[in-house]
């Protein structure tokens, strides 16, 4: 039997070995509780609403008005998709591209000029905006008193003056028959603006760009598909 031997059996060094492996044993156990508490931290974890999220986005469904509210010429304001995005709902008086109702003339637009991001002003026909009383508007127009945009508000908001470079967001509308009521649904191309690269037309995109930068507002959860007619706008840039 060799020195090492003789020191396990001495009795000071064996216990100075069992202090050592206690030691070892103690570390190893925080180690493994630090591992431990490491995993619980990752597990309970809570993530942001939206962060890894696999739930697709929707564009929310709001009740705007009811018919018997609207009436020709006089704007109805409201926010959508945002708390943050100001929009028009408008009965024109006359038939409109995307319009909804018995009279297919009930239109919604975002608010916010595509030029610069002012709020532009509903201009029935035959009236000026207060900006500018030499212009007298042939049809119901969006006029935008920061630069002179106008927007055709019966025409999809094509440009038709000023420095505009694609038209408004239109908002899509539907009509219940049954109660009269008015619902947004969602908001066709180009992205409200401000809200992503200006001009973005990809629905996808525009869906996802949209409704970033504030807060949904509130949808409603019943449906409407058995007695709504549903107007979708096509795209425009
Ligand atoms: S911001 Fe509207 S015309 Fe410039």
């Amino acid at each position: 039997m060799g020195s090492t031997d003789k020191e396990i059996e001495n009795p000071e060094i064996d216990g100075s070995k069992r202090n050592f492996l206690k030691l070892v044993l103690t570390l190893g156990g925080l180690a493994t509780l630090g591992s431990v508490a490491s995993m619980f931290r990752i597990l309970s974890f809570v993530p942001s609403p939206n962060a890894g999220s696999t739930t697709p986005l929707v564009w929310p469904v709001v009740l705007i008005a009811n018919l018997s509210d609207l009436q020709a010429g006089k704007p109805v304001p409201f926010n959508y998709p945002l708390e943050e995005t100001p929009n028009i709902l408008v009965k024109l008086g006359q038939p409109a591209k995307g319009g909804v109702g018995p009279d297919n003339d009930i239109v919604a637009f975002s608010e916010i000029c595509q030029h610069l991001g002012c709020v532009y002003a509903f201009v029935g026909s035959g009236s000026s905006p207060d900006c500018n009383s030499s212009y007298r508007a042939s049809g119901p127009v969006g006029y935008c008193c920061c630069h002179g945009s106008i927007y055709d508000l019966a025409n999809g908001a094509k440009v038709v003056g000023g420095p505009a470079p694609r038209p408004v967001p239109q908002v899509i509308l539907s009509f219940d028959a049954s109660t009269g009521n008015i619902y947004a649904t969602g908001m066709t191309a180009p992205t409200i603006f401000g809200h992503g690269p200006p001009g973005t037309s990809n629905p996808a995109s525009v869906l996802q760009d949209d409704l970033t930068g504030g807060t949904v507002v509130a949808g409603i959860t019943t449906t409407t598909t058995t007695t709504t007619t549903s107007t979708t706008v096509s795209s425009s840039t």
